[in-house]
């Protein structure tokens, strides 16, 4: 066989990919919902902010280390695996890959409740992978989850995440129904029939939302099977902000919202008792036409005010973008997509290379911006300009 291309870059990984998945796989993972206008705008934002750099300060020793949970393990660099559904559509290992790679890195890893690979296998090779490398003390795993309507197959859901060591919760809020990605609907996207949905016996009937849209455009009318008519298995569009209060009295796990993306919903996270949040637009996947999150990141960071961490997701495909969000406010940055290429690349191997590329950009970011820690960070590193810097 011949030997794979050396990768240099994200937008390495994303060609490769590109030219070896196949049609309905490429399109899952790169698509955005409707005219994909948010999808763009995510990585576009970046083009417009210049970085002012500092000269002369001393930049011999450069720490980019950091923690996402105060009394927790310390990360390499502040960027981790954001939660991303079916990864065995994109190599064979698929979420055994990430939990591998992420525990070798001693980054956090994410995991998608729609996980191709059950919650507990996912944390076992997380652990392993971190104690094989001497990573013990460094990274740890999250659980994603929507809230079903049939509560009871959520519960189920975290309290085996308290069981097997998750350390937060994190509720996706942006997605009471799933955004209308047209290449899905095109291509009638179908996960393969020897894919499960790994946390969800095959009885409870949980399909990913691409399965829902194409047999009914509405979504919402789909997933009152004929089983259980009353309580589907099925993302609850009648969610409300009490529903943090009703988390939070079931688990004493943190709480983290992720689709969080204006000041007002924010100031409403802190005020109901959210431990974090996440300023994400679903990767431009659920409503096409929100403003990119690097855009909204400032404001919110303002208004937050330090009182609860703020995590990141959106477009990052370099170092610099994950030091552009961090001067914004960002406490971590998260990356979807890149971590998909490159375990499409070569699963565990290539997202540790990815993630080794993505800290190398990083942390000479840092250092011919002139900063040596994460602290010294702020918005008078970057510069906002009209237009985006051509490529
Ligand atoms: C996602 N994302 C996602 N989010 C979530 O909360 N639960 C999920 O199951 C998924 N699944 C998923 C599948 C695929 C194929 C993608 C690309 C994304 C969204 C993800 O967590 C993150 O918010 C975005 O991917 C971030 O944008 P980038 O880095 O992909 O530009
Ligand atoms: C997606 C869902 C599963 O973005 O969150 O495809």
């Amino acid at each position: 066989m011949a030997s794979k291309p050396e990768l240099y870059s994200v937008d390495d990984f994303e060609s490769y990919a590109a030219e070896t998945l196949p049609k309905m796989v490429r399109d899952y993972f790169n698509g955005g919902a409707l005219d994909s206008i948010t999808l763009h705008a995510n990585q576009e934002a970046y083009r417009r902010f210049y970085i002012r750099p500092r000269v002369l300060r001393d930049v011999s020793t450069i720490d980019t280390k950091t923690r996402v949970f105060p009394d927790g393990n310390t990360i390499p660099f502040p960027c981790c695996v954001a939660p991303a559904a079916m990864q065995r559509m994109v190599h064979p290992d698929g979420e055994v890959a990430t939990a591998r790679a992420c525990g070798a890195y001693g980054v956090v890893l994410g995991l998608s409740s729609f996980s191709t690979t059950s919650l507990e296998d996912v944390k076992r090779e997380a652990d392993r992978a971190r104690e094989q490398t001497g990573r013990d003390g460094e990274g740890e795993c999250v659980l994603q989850m929507y809230l079903f309507e049939n509560r009871s197959t959520s519960e189920d859901l975290i309290r085996r995440a308290e069981e097997m060591g998750y350390k937060a919760i994190v509720l996706t809020v942006d997605t009471p129904y799933f955004g209308r990605r047209l290449t899905e609907i095109r291509n009638r996207f179908k996960v393969p029939p020897h894919l499960k949905m790994a946390n969800f016996p095959d009885t409870l009937g949980v399909k990913t939302g691409s399965e829902h849209r194409t047999n009914d455009l509405h979504g919402d009318r789909e997933g009152r099977s004929a089983q259980n008519p009353a309580l589907p298995n099925k993302n609850d569009p009648t969610l409300t902000w009490d529903s943090i209060r009703y988390l939070k009295a079931i688990t004493k796990l943190p709480i983290w919202l992720k689709g969080i993306m204006t000041v007002e919903d924010a100031l409403l996270a802190v005020q109901h008792g959210a431990d974090g949040i996440f300023v994400s637009n679903h990767g431009g996947r659920q409503l096409d036409q929100a403003p990119p999150t690097l855009r909204v990141l400032h404001d919110i960071a303002k208004a937050v005010d330090r009182r609860v961490p703020i995590h990141f997701d959106g477009g990052v495909r370099r170092g610099s973008d994950i030091f552009k969000a961090l001067c914004l406010g960002a406490s971590i940055v998260w990356i979807g997509r890149p971590a998909l290429w490159a375990i499409a690349y070569d699963g565990e191997h290539g997202l540790r290379n990815a993630l080794k590329i993505l800290e190398d950009e990083f942390r000479a970011c840092m250092g011919l911006a002139g900063c040596t820690s994460l602290e010294q960070l702020g918005p008078e590193y970057v510069m906002e300009v009209d237009a985006p810097a051509k490529l």
